[in-house]
């Protein structure tokens, strides 16, 4: 994208900003309502981070955004060419085409796979010249210099040839990162993408997240671990019982133990 913009020194408004937006989602499994009329916008060159306990619906609200779930009700607008464009995601490859990349909770991986076949799944570039236009030849050499590279600019090293299943929870879960990154999506959403994973490996997956706005990208990152939140996000969205409790500014007057009460607090009349 050649009209993204740096985070620090942005002085657009938030809503020029904005690069996908939700109004009144909702989605219903029977008589639950995992999620009830969620409205918010997401903007690139940040880090909007979903915060809620287990069941409060984060899952269910990305898997939308993802192309995973059909919404029961509401709206996904994604902006295109500064116009807000109502969108109708029937799979995951449709809010990829749209520019959506999805790290999952437990990622389903090829453990007998290699590295660079994981992460070009569904994507494998084809040989130049017959051998690919003809004979549909994928490009081995490509996706393994290419898986490389982009290994390297997320902080590991690990060969891009070796078969996912000799990997450390850490690894593994940088493979699913790469996955998402590499067609340079604007908009990456990460569901958990430090749970199984080691300490070591948690700090350099943080890493990885706070760089995520710093090409213009959207992050959305979900976590229920409240310190990586504070941490790394703009912007915490609450979520209790399917519901937007509030969207708090991270770098003005953020406390714990005042998110972690919202997390929990029963309605109040
Ligand atoms: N496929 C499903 N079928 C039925 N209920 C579901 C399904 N997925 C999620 N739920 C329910 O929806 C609610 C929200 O779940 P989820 O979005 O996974 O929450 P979170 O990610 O915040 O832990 C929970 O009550 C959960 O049991
Ligand atoms: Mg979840």
């Amino acid at each position: 994208m050649s009209d993204t913009i740096s985070a620090g020194n942005d002085t657009t408004s938030p809503k020029d900003r904005t690069v996908l937006r939700t109004q009144d989602l909702s989605k219903s499994f029977g008589a639950i309502e995992a999620v009830k009329d969620v409205s918010l916008d997401i903007r690139k060159g940040e880090i909007l981070a979903i915060a809620g306990d287990n069941g409060a619906g984060k899952s269910t609200f990305v898997k939308m955004l993802s192309g995973i779930l059909t919404p029961t009700a509401g709206q996904i607008y994604v902006r295109e060419n500064g116009v807000d464009q109502p969108r109708h995601f029937t799979s995951s490859k449709d809010a990829e085409k749209a520019g959506i990349a999805t790290v999952y909770q437990g990622q389903h991986l090829t453990p007998t796979n290699t590295v660079a076949t994981n992460i070009f799944l569904g994507y494998e570039p084809l040989k130049t010249g017959l051998r690919g236009s003809l004979f549909r030849e994928i490009d081995e050499e490509r996706m393994i210099k290419e898986s490389n590279q982009l290994l390297h600019e997320i902080g590991f090293d690990f060969d891009p040839r070796s078969l996912v299943s000799e990997l450390s929870g850490g690894q593994q879960q940088a493979v699913a990162v790469a996955r998402a990154l590499i067609r340079d999506p604007p908009i990456v959403i990460l569901d958990e993408p430090t749970s199984e994973v080691s300490t070591t490996g948690t700090d350099k997956i943080i890493d990885l997240v706070r760089k995520i706005p710093q090409d213009g990208k959207a992050g959305i990152l979900i976590s229920h671990k409240i310190d990586i939140v504070v941490d790394v996000a703009d912007r915490i969205a609450v979520m209790r019982d399917g519901e937007l409790v509030e969207v708090l500014d991270s770098r003005t007057n953020v406390d714990r133990m005042d998110i972690v009460s919202r997390m929990h607090k029963e309605r109040e009349v």
